[in-house]
């Protein structure tokens, strides 16, 4: 979902950050929540994390990738995911385990207000990189307008 500059790398801004809908099966023994890669996930998926234990006040992303793409889904609690493009930003809350958001490259992420015993779980693209990550604001702005 990543769009392509006319020069340069990918770019993308906070429009391309949408809600993914995952497939809900619900029945009187509790709910089952699936993930389909090429269906609602809109990428190959190589690796799969959680956050959980977030402690009271504490805030967690603070960086953006340059090349991994991310579903985010809340399976427990809250979350409030804030998605910035180097030129406008927009918080995003995540409250439901059936509705997650999609970011793409080049978006700079930060997750706050986890609500106690919340788990976040991430579906993304690629394997573990350092290399992938601009952990510097600046750098971040720097590259965006590159
Ligand atoms: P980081 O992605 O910075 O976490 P967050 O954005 O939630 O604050 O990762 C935290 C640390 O864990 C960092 O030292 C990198 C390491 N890490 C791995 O070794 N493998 C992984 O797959 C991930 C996601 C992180």
């Amino acid at each position: 979902m990543a769009v392509k500059a006319s020069k340069g790398g990918p770019v993308s801004r906070i429009d391309h950050c949408v809600d993914v809908h995952l497939q809900s099966i619900g029945d009187t023994r509790g709910s089952l929540i699936v993930a389909n890669q090429g269906k609602e996930i809109p990428f190959n998926f190589r690796r799969v994390y959680f956050l959980h234990q977030v402690p009271p006040g504490e805030s967690r992303g603070h960086h953006a990738h340059r090349r991994l793409e991310q579903v985010l889904v809340c399976v427990a609690g809250a979350v409030e995911v804030t998605v910035d493009d180097g030129t406008q930003s927009r918080m995003v809350p995540l409250v439901e385990p059936s509705t997650g958001l999609y970011i793409p490259p080049m978006i700079w992420r930060g997750l706050s207000r986890f609500s106690e015993s919340a788990v976040v779980l991430s579906i993304v693209s690629e394997k573990y990189d350092e290399a992938d990550y601009i952990r510097d604001y600046r750098d971040f702005q720097a590259e965006v307008r590159r």
